[in-house]
Parts: structure tokens; sequence; C-alpha cells
């Protein structure tokens, strides 16, 4: 299909095109947008960084290329920050000015790829920290109506990778702007296995009370020196997309029940877990995809990446049929290893 192209839109660089594409810089390009006539029954996409979207094909409709900046301090009360980010800003350059502020409370969410307003959306998150427990409340116009709506985090019903707008609210809104808090009072959050070890080879202990500076071994870490550990950490095992396609995790870690944990624990005793407060259980899926053999392997020029498994790539020229290939594979191989259905993060379109 002629059209606008998507290449440099989409994090695993799929090659495909949009019918109609709008660059939104200002809210009253999206609401004329919404309402211009011409392509009111067209299917509409909406794309901040592309970063967590695997386009299998054109797109026969609108694509909305969210755009819009800007940040700020809108208030403060006795306990925290309030800080206000635009729908198209880059989540990591945020992150980094919340701290150049001397506002820290983002800094674990470093480095990770896409925009401020699509970091609701799968209620982000890594070493140790989700999005939602900075979150205070959205703005996002309806598509149907033009409508602003605000939303707080109750309404957006927050899970693990999770919304609403996963579900019943998919491809139903544009996020125009996003409100943070961040608290006065600080604490690390430096317990997750690769960030502490990280920490300790800089010289910092993994929490204030762990740190013997006395005895000169550690040093409890700052937020900078959390956010540099957590940069270096995915830089060495996570692919840049500029570099090489990909769209991070591409399959949410399985949550199973207890009784199916103990009979894979017997059989698998090296098996990574992590126990939840319901009393199910959190697996690794990048460790059961290894466990299969899978790092590393290709299936054409679609990817295992070969430091992280969970990470799906574009060696160049796949498609987004080839990575959906690949991910197939693994899913047939994982369920029929460990009875585990692997689920797929990113947005399959
Ligand atoms: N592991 C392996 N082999 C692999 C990959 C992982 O054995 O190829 C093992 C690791 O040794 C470790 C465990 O699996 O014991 C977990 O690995 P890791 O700490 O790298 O984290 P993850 O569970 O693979 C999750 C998130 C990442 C996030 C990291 C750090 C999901 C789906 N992924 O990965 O998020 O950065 O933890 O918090 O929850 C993303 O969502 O796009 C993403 C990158």
């Amino acid at each position: 299909m002629a059209g606008y192209p998507l290449k440099a839109h989409n994090t695993f660089g799929f090659d495909v095109h949009a019918q109609f594409a709008c660059l939104v810089e200002r809210e009253e390009q999206l609401l004329a947008a919404v309402r211009d006539s011409r392509v009111a029954d067209l299917p509409r996409l909406v794309l901040g960084g592309g970063s967590n979207v695997v386009l299998t094909g054109d797109f026969a409709g609108l694509v909305l290329l969210v755009a819009l900046r800007g940040r700020r301090v809108v208030r403060e009360d006795q306990d925290a920050w309030y800080v206000e980010a635009a729908g198209g800003e880059p989540w990591h350059e945020f992150v980094a000015w919340t701290l150049e502020q001397g506002l820290p409370g983002l800094e674990n969410l470093a480095l990770i790829p896409g925009t401020v307003g699509a970091a609701p959306i799968q209620n982000i998150g890594a070493y140790g920290m989700e999005m939602c427990e900075r979150f205070v409340s959205l703005r996002a116009i309806e598509l149907a109506t033009g409508e602003a709506v605000e939303l707080d985090a109750a309404a957006c019903r927050f899970g693990y990778r999770d919304s609403f707008f996963k579900r019943e609210g998919r491809e139903r809104f544009v996020i125009t702007s996003v409100t943070f808090r961040l608290p006065k009072v600080w604490q690390p959050r430096a317990g997750y296995a690769d960030l502490a070890r990280e920490l300790a080879a800089r010289g910092y202990a993994a929490s204030a009370e762990s740190a013997d500076v006395a005895a000169g071994t550690s040093m409890p870490p700052t937020a900078q020196a959390i956010f540099d550990a957590v940069v270096a950490v995915r830089r060495a095992k996570l692919p840049d997309p500029l570099e090489l396609g990909n769209a991070g995790s591409f399959f949410k870690n399985p949550v199973i029940d207890a009784a199916q944990f103990d009979v894979l624990k017997q059989r698998e005793p090296e098996i990574v877990s992590y126990p939840q407060l319901d009393g199910r259980v959190k697996l690794a899926a990048g460790w059961l995809i290894d466990r299969c053999g899978w790092k590393g392997r290709a299936m054409g020029a679609a990817a295992v990446h070969d430091r992280q498994a969970l990470v799906l790539v574009n060696r160049g020229g796949a498609s987004g049929a080839d990575v959906l290939a690949l991910a197939r594979a693994i899913q047939r191989d994982v369920l029929g290893r460990f009875g585990v259905e692997l689920e797929a993060e990113p947005v399959c379109l």
C-alpha cells in the first residue's frame, strides 16, 4: 500500500504503511482529525513511540502520531511533588528531567523506551517498581466523541503490564497528559537482584540500613546512582531498538497457582519464581524460554535475543508475521515442556 511509512514509528522497524497519518503536536490537531468527516468511518490507531506494538501489515485507516510535548511541576503539598507531562514526551527524557529538578522517585524506570502517554497503557515496570505506584491521574481524549476525560488510578485498573486501556478502553482514547506524585521522603528501591549487584559493584549498598559507611564498605545509593545503575543493567541486557528492532519483553511473566508450581519445582528445581501476595507464583518467562534452548535462535530474520530470551528481535527485514511465527513456536515449546502458557506483552495488530 502506498501511504504513510511507519518504519520509523515502530521499534521493531517493520516496513509497513498507514493509509492516512496525522502528526499531533497540539491538542487542536487531534480534535480536528477526530472530527474530520473524510476519515470518520476509518479505523484509528494511536502510536506514541511504537515500542509496544507488533504491526503485522499495512493499516487501512488513520494513524495518530502523538507528539504532544511539555512537562512541569504542577503543585506540591507537605508530602509530595506533583509533576505532569504531555503524552508525547519520551519517557526516559522525562525521568531524567525529574531527577535534574531534584525530584526523585522514577529512577528505577529509567531507559524504558516509549512515551509518557504509553506508560499507563501497559503500566510499565522494571527493577522493583511499577508506574502505577507513582501515578495520580491522566487526561485523555475519547476518539469517538472528541471529549476530554480525566481518569484516576482506580479508573485505569492497573495490573501487571495491564490496564483498562488494554481491555475495554483499547483503541478508544488518546492519552494527552499524565500526572505523577513523587513523595518528598525518598526511599531507595534497590532490592531487585540485577540492580543490587550493579549497585554493589559501584560501591553502594542495597538500602540505607545495610550500608556500612563507617567501615567504608558501602554507602546508601542516591536516586542518581540507581538511575545510572538501571541504565547500565538495561544496556547490558536489552538491545537498543535503534540498533536492533525489538519491543522489550515479548511475553509477560506467567503467574500460576501454587499446586501447579509445586509439581513443576519437583521436576525443575532451578526454576526462577517469585511468590505473589495472593499465594500464586510468577515465573520468569525468560528462564522458561532459555531452558527450551531458544536463546539466540532465529527463524529467518526474526530471532530470540542472545542476552535475554524474553526479547524477540528483528535482525533486519523481518515482518510482523515472522515475529509472530517465532513467538508461536516458542509458546508451543514452553507449553509442551512446562505446561505453562505464555501471553504476548505487546499489542499485536
Ligand atoms: N533468565 C534466564 N535466561 C534469560 C532471561 C532471564 O535464565 O534469557 C532468568 C534471569 O537469570 C533471572 C530471571 O530469569 O533469574 C528474570 O530475568 P530478568 O531479571 O532479566 O527479568 P525478566 O523477568 O526477564 C522483567 C520485565 C522487564 C524488566 C525486568 C527488570 C516482564 C515481562 N519483563 O524481565 O520488562 O525490565 O524484569 O525488572 O515483566 C518489558 O516489559 O518490556 C521489560 C523489559
